[in-house]
């Protein structure tokens, strides 16, 4: 590979470019998503990258990592703005949601998004600083059933992508209440350890306790086996609620585990809790997650609108894709390359191409070329058909199409070339 002298010419760590034969995994996605979601009435919705930091500060929650660890790209412009790059799309959408008065829309309003995330995480597999996400809303419903149906579109994208090993793993964090009682009941049992927790799980108990349960740190997770989890700790509606969500993903045949650990990086989660594993891809293995936040759209300045909601990490699926050896393949090559032999036919192959690419994917080499070189581009390209003219070979007006697959080779007008190049079946 080339290598460039200049570093700052390089890409940022952390972020990456899609090179064209890798195209496909993201028409994949896309049409999976439009196919899914459209067909159960989610709409696509766009937003911008940037929107005032302070709609991430107030939604994501003061405790999150991405506050605390300062992990949002916020920067200041020149109008003295404090801006940031959207580090999730959730604050976003809400915002637009209530911007554009989309609670007098009939309920439930479903919405999907597509585009990059940013957050200045320490880079590993998995975890970049720029990275997508296909983010999905549910606004406007307080029961389990829309949970359920969230969980079950996310799962059966997943499956449509081509990942059928698949673990989802549901859970509660309760309501206000439940996640107060439960965080008061954490710091008194680990008062007593509060010394031995790791740096960051003694943050964590000071701010978040819940999140202890996240902790990767091998002391840390030695000395909370033993506690009680979220679900044990959950009051009843919760409770009900969550056996609701259950009850509707067994009956439509979602399969699911209930996880008593799960707690989710941001602060606006009440109630359902959700993630979706990839089995056997380690330690990234979160495809996605989500849960209900009843609550945030009115501390936006919103009408009290309950919803529940997911992303999936793109990056992520592409990666389990790999690994489940179900990557799309690469772009089809053209179906016709011309060759062009002299100088004439340099320049009918240029005009041939203008027309005949109203119906064909075509590409031609701009310089004379020898019928093997010529042929060997075709190849390379990974071309139906070669049509060579000129030079030796030449008889005024017709080009001599090859059939790459077969070797078949034919004299034809160049008239002709659409209709035999179509012939086997075009694309
Ligand atoms: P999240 O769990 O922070 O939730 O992110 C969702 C998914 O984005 C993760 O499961 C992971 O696949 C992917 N992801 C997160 N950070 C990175 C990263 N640095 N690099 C690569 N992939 C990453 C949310 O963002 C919530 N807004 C989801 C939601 C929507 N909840 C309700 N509505």
């Amino acid at each position: 590979m080339y290598a460039l002298r200049v570093m700052r010419t390089r890409a940022v760590k952390g972020t990456y470019d899609v090179l064209p034969e890798r195209q496909s995994s993201w028409h994949l996605l896309r049409d999976t998503a439009e196919r899914v979601l459209g067909r159960a009435g989610v709409e696509e919705l766009t937003t911008p990258v940037i929107e005032h930091a302070e709609l991430f500060e107030r939604s994501v929650g003061a405790s999150a990592d991405l506050v605390v660890q300062k992990e949002m790209y916020r920067f200041e412009d020149r109008g003295g703005r404090t801006l940031a790059l959207r580090p999730e799309f959730t604050a976003g959408v809400l915002r637009s949601f209530v911007e554009h008065g989309m609670h007098t829309r009939p309920t439930p309003v479903k919405l999907w998004s597509l585009g990059p995330a940013f957050r200045a995480e320490n880079v590993q597999r998995g975890r970049y600083r720029q990275f997508h996400q296909l983010n999905c809303e549910y606004l406007g419903l307080p029961g389990p059933l829309i949970d359920a149906e969230a969980i079950a579109a996310l799962h059966d994208l997943l499956v449509e992508l081509g990942l059928p090993e698949l673990r989802v793993a549901l859970g509660s964090v309760g309501d206000a209440a439940d996640r107060d009682a439960y965080n008061a009941y954490l710091r008194e049992a680990l008062d007593g350890v509060r010394d031995e927790l790791s740096p960051t799980s003694q943050e964590r108990l000071r701010l978040n306790p819940m999140r202890i349960l996240d902790a990767k740190d091998e002391n840390d997770r030695r000395l909370i086996a033993d506690l009680d989890r979220p679900l044990d700790r959950l009051g009843p509606d919760a409770r009900a609620h969550l056996d609701g969500v259950a009850e509707h993903l067994s009956a439509w045949e979602v399969p699911f585990d209930l996880a008593p650990e799960i707690v989710r990086g941001l602060d606006y989660y009440r109630r359902t809790a959700f993630e979706v594993h990839a089995v056997g891809i380690g330690a990234q293995s979160a495809l996605a997650g989500g849960g209900r936040y009843d609550g945030l759209v009115a501390s936006l300045g919103g009408p009290e609108t309950p919803a529940i909601g997911w992303a999936l990490g793109v990056e992520r699926v592409f990666d389990a894709l790999a690994q489940a050896d179900a990557v799309p393949d690469a772009p089809a090559g053209p179906d016709l390359f011309l060759v062009p032999m002299d100088d004439d036919a340099v320049r009918e192959a240029a005009t041939l191409a203008r027309t005949l690419r109203r119906e064909l994917h075509v590409r031609h080499a701009y310089q004379v070329r020898a019928p093997g070189k010529g042929l060997r581009d075709a190849d390379r390209a990974g071309a139906r058909f070669a049509a060579l003219r000129g030079g030796r070979e030449r008889s005024a007006g017709v080009w001599t199409l090859k059939n790459l697959a077969s070797g078949e080779q034919t004299e034809l007008a160049a008239d002709r070339l659409v209709d035999a190049a179509r012939k086997d079946g075009s694309r």
